[in-house]
């Protein structure tokens, strides 16, 4: 085989409830994912040794070295089936915006992981890729399965989720990344901040919202848009987000006035996610958006979106 291409997709997390920080450094995720028809593709090929490039938006800002998640991918996939050294040409061609909050490495790792497999012809189960996967990053197996998925745990331990219908964003694309562990010290900060404390023992166990789960499964595009904004946001790592980037609360209220049905952070930020009521609707928030001098471009996407696919 000369070379295999995967197609991976992005993720909006339509829930992250935030728990307590565990002794390990992480935390206890009720983690909703949605895979989104936002991009990656990840080619592989035979090489003489393991090489990575990277193309498309902020491709400067990616490792191209064995840093990149998805090099980490291809070693760990050639350490457990025996194929001595990964000496493959790694090409990520990127449209899904570099440290934005919606898994774009996770999703070079996963597709990374599912081409060096094809070519290797390891025969990996599902079952051992997503253990591969959850070695990689909390958001890899995710990446891997696509659709949407309620993530426990780290975010790791997936349970698959209907989606009744077809769910229309806008992603509003800052300047610049946001480190997600950053993002993670900011939350606990701003805990322990309020007297709430930060610590496992001090915060409520995070759970998913029956509201968000139920509007997900009948494709409420209206009882989706209403979880999203209960409480504010259903994103707990809204606030730390925009705490350490002031500017998103002016993106986050320009989608709002142009019509947005809900407007949150994306993860780990800094990309925002508006929801709109179809496809159209999408188009013109995308428009406004960009329009508005809030963000540096803004694309809108279909959810849910599949899962790492072989072309
Ligand atoms: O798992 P991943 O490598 O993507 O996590 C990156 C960082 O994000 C972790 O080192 C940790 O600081 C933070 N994190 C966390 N709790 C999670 C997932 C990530 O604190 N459930």
């Amino acid at each position: 085989m000369s070379s295999v291409s995967v197609r991976v997709a992005a993720k909006v997390n339509v829930q992250l409830a935030v728990g307590g920080l565990r002794p390990d450094g992480f935390h206890d995720l009720a983690n909703v994912f949605l895979a989104v028809g936002l991009y990656d593709e990840v080619r592989v090929s035979p090489a003489d040794k393991l090489r990575i490039t990277v193309s498309g938006p902020d491709a400067d800002q990616v490792p191209a070295d064995r840093t990149n998640l998805a090099a980490r991918a291809a070693e760990l996939l050639a350490a457990r089936y025996g194929i001595g050294s990964p000496d493959v040409h790694i090409h990520i061609a990127k449209d899904i915006p570099v440290a934005g909050g919606m898994a774009g490495g996770s999703a070079d790792a996963a597709g990374a992981l599912v081409a060096c497999d094809a070519l290797w012809g390891t025969g990996a189960g599902r079952t051992e890729l997503l253990e591969i996967c959850a070695g990689l990053g909390s958001d890899v197996p995710f990446s891997l399965v696509g659709g949407a998925a309620l993530g426990r745990g780290r975010g790791e331990r997936l349970t698959p989720l209907d989606v009744g219908g077809t769910f229309h964003w806008v992603f509003a694309v800052a300047d610049g990344g946001l480190s997600t562990p950053a993002v993670y010290r900011e939350c606990d900060r701003l805990r322990a901040e309020s007297g709430a404390g930060a610590t496992a023992d001090r915060v409520p166990d995070p759970e998913p919202s029956p509201a968000l789960l139920d509007a997900l499964g009948e494709g409420d595009v209206v009882g989706l848009a209403s979880a999203l904004m209960a409480g504010g946001s259903s994103n707990d790592l809204q606030a730390a987000a925009v705490s350490l980037r002031p500017s998103l609360a002016d993106t986050l209220a320009a989608g709002a006035k142009a019509g947005a049905l809900a407007s949150i952070v994306s993860g780990s930020g800094p990309t925002c996610a508006f929801l709109a009521q179809d496809a159209r609707g999408a188009a013109a928030l995308a428009e406004a958006l960009l329009a508005s001098g809030t963000c540096r471009t803004a694309v809108a996407a279909p959810s849910p979106a599949p899962g790492a696919t072989l072309l």
